[in-house]
């Protein structure tokens, strides 16, 4: 951060956070909230919660956290300077003028700098595909039928022909050379020292799902090879965890996400209406990456190529999607290649008509399977069967089990009977099997959700006592005194969190938990401090139980930071008074008087 912490501090309490997204949001007000349906994720009923009195907001649905600072970062994408600057002009404050230093630079965080040398690099692509010198690569994007409304959405550029032009550009903006290999944008090697790696290609920004720029792909203009050249993978840009256009994708209103293979093939889609797809980026599809559309939605639709190759692809990414709960519809391009083709020929009412009679995953699979054996013969036909009886196994719920046996019974004339006895068979053959195997394999989707389950529910406690020292601190922090600080949180983040609010509440008697908030250096940091500040029990107990509610929490707390205590005890004279303080802790009781 370039700015100091008193000015951050005056230009956000001169904004009111509800004012604020009022202009963009229209807020409900219920009770000391205000509601409405969540800006960053699609939903029918209202779960994005904005509060005046702590200045923060938070998504139920899908974990948007943050104080005004953040709202803007990821409502106009704005970096952090950007909306310092925007709300401080809105509150009608100057700020103070500050060029940074080389080694104020040096010091700013390295994943922020790489961010910068992005954006730095996409404006300067975006220009150029302006300018006289981008006209070929212009006129190559029109003939694909893209208009200046799309070329502009996507932020597409063009890096020009020279070999260093956009080195010298970002040297000049003062950045090192290291960092600029870092980025993945400029090489180096002993002879001819510093180049850029895209020349004369035009240039396809990606972002994180922030709008945030993260790397590039840069297509040859017409059949030259490669056909792609990508930007490498560094510190923000991790091909396994991004997919192409999904920041778009997931404030779209259209229902699911329709997941696709190239750049060309969003761009397509969002043009002609369908503004939910997303791609991933020219690797193939990872379970990180159905984790994160998980967040926001629980169907995808495949708009794979049709080829062989977009086959296989969607035969490995089906049961990714299935593991995290999506269900996936595969969407029949035939007779071309990928939507991109198909929406240029047959156009958007063909394309709407082919989703709504896409395949469920299931039968697509079968479907594909069947083709891969000669249905006349005696011994292809078992092994077709048998194939059968391994894909329907996985479906869990009994009765859309049944629903696809009698469908693939009808269909493939396989009698039913048969075909669910050896379901059943397998099934509990594969149960054992499942065991064996997950013993096996180092870390399975499965565990890593386990995993994050069982810290979840170590954590909840902690997370629940932040939130209610922030709505009671002052009938809360005097109670807290000779029973719990903020060395009895566990979990790392959240024990640095209690430090700051104890810290704040012992220096000034009181909260201020968007200043708080503000102090944490990147998003995910905020995001997760502010939900944990704004946590809350869903539903509304009488004072009451929330008294018996609390003491409740408090003992857990208590009792974590105990146990782990002694799971790390290194002072053996210590372990008594642990033991002690063991004891006590049933004999606590918090009062709480307001509701
Ligand atoms: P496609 O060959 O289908 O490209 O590759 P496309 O995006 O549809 O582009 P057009 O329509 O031919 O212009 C699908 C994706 O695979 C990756 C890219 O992410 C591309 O969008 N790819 C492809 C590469 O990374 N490198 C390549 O050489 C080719
Ligand atoms: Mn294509």
């Amino acid at each position: 951060m370039f700015y100091s912490e008193d000015i951050v501090e005056e230009v956000r309490s001169r904004n009111d956070i509800v004012d604020v997204i009022q202009s963009y949001v229209s807020l409900k007000k219920k009770g000391n909230t205000y509601t409405a349906c969540c800006p960053f994720h699609n939903e029918k009923t209202p779960s994005f919660h904005v509060s005046r009195e702590k200045q923060l907001y938070h998504c139920f649905g899908c974990g948007a956290a943050g104080t005004v600072y953040t709202f803007l970062q990821q409502y106009e994408n704005f970096t952090f300077p950007e909306a310092i600057e925007f709300l401080a002009n809105r509150a009608g404050i100057a700020l103070p003028q500050k060029e940074m230093t080389l080694q104020e630079r040096r010091d700013a965080d390295y994943s922020s700098a790489l961010k910068e040398i992005n954006k730095a690099a996409a404006s300067y692509f975006y220009y150029a595909l302006r300018q006289e010198d981008g006209k070929a690569a212009w006129s190559y994007l029109t003939d694909r039928g893209l208009s200046e409304e799309t070329i502009h959405r996507f932020g597409l550029g063009y890096a020009k022909i020279y070999s260093d032009d956009l080195y010298k550009y970002l040297k000049q903006k003062g950045y090192d050379d290291r960092l600029l290999v870092d980025s993945g944008l400029i090489r180096f090697d002993e002879k001819q020292g510093a180049t850029d790696v895209f020349w004369n290609r035009v240039m396809f920004p990606i972002m994180d799902q922030n709008g945030k720029v993260i790397g590039f792909g840069g297509r040859v203009m017409g059949d030259g090879h490669p056909k792609y050249v990508n930007s490498k993978e560094t510190k923000i840009y991790e091909k396994r965890r991004h997919l192409y256009g999904f920041h778009l994708a997931k404030r779209s209103r259209r229902e699911g996400i329709i997941l696709c293979e190239g750049y060309m093939d969003v761009i397509a889609m969002y043009q002609a209406g369908f503004d939910n797809a997303a791609a991933s980026l020219g690797t193939a599809f990872t379970i990180q990456q159905a984790m994160l559309l998980k967040r926001y939605t629980d169907h995808v639709y495949l708009a794979y190529d049709s080829d062989g190759a977009g086959v296989a692809a969607a035969q490995k990414a089906i049961p990714l999607l299935r593991e995290v709960g999506i269900s996936a519809r595969v969407i029949n391009m035939q007779p071309h290649k990928d939507p991109d083709e198909f929406i240029k020929t047959l156009g958007a009412e063909a394309f709407e008509e082919r989703i709504r009679q896409a395949e469920s995953s299931m039968m697509f699979q079968v479907r594909i399977a069947s083709e891969q054996y000669d249905q006349q013969d005696p011994e292809e036909r078992t092994k077709f069967q048998q194939e059968v009886v391994k894909l329907v196994s996985v479906i869990q719920d009994p009765l859309e089990r049944d629903n696809y046996l009698e469908a693939i019974a009808n269909r493939y004339f396989i009698d039913k009977k048969n075909l669910t006895e050896s379901v059943n068979r397998y099934g509990a053959y594969r149960t054992e099997q499942n065991r064996y195997q997950e013993l096996l394999e180092r870390e399975t989707p499965q565990d890593v959700r386990r995993q994050e389950r069982r810290e979840e529910r170590k954590q909840q406690p902690q997370r629940l006592l932040l939130g209610w020292l922030v709505a009671y601190p002052d009938q809360l922090f005097p109670q807290m005194k000779g029973r719990i600080g903020p060395e009895d949180f566990t979990d790392a983040f959240y024990r640095e969190l209690a430090q700051r609010l104890f810290e704040q509440y012992e220096a000034t008697g009181s909260l201020n938990p968007a200043a708080i908030i503000q102090q944490y250096e990147d998003l995910e940091a905020e995001t997760k401090a502010a939900a944990a500040l704004q946590s809350d029990l869903p539903m509304e107990p009488s004072p009451e139980d929330r008294a018996t509610v609390i003491t409740e929490v408090v003992r857990k707390v208590k009792e974590e930071s105990l146990q782990y205590q002694l799971a790390h005890l290194q002072d053996i004279s210590k372990l008594q008074d642990i033991i002690r303080q063991k004891g006590q802790i049933p004999t606590w009781n918090i009062s709480l008087t307001c509701g």
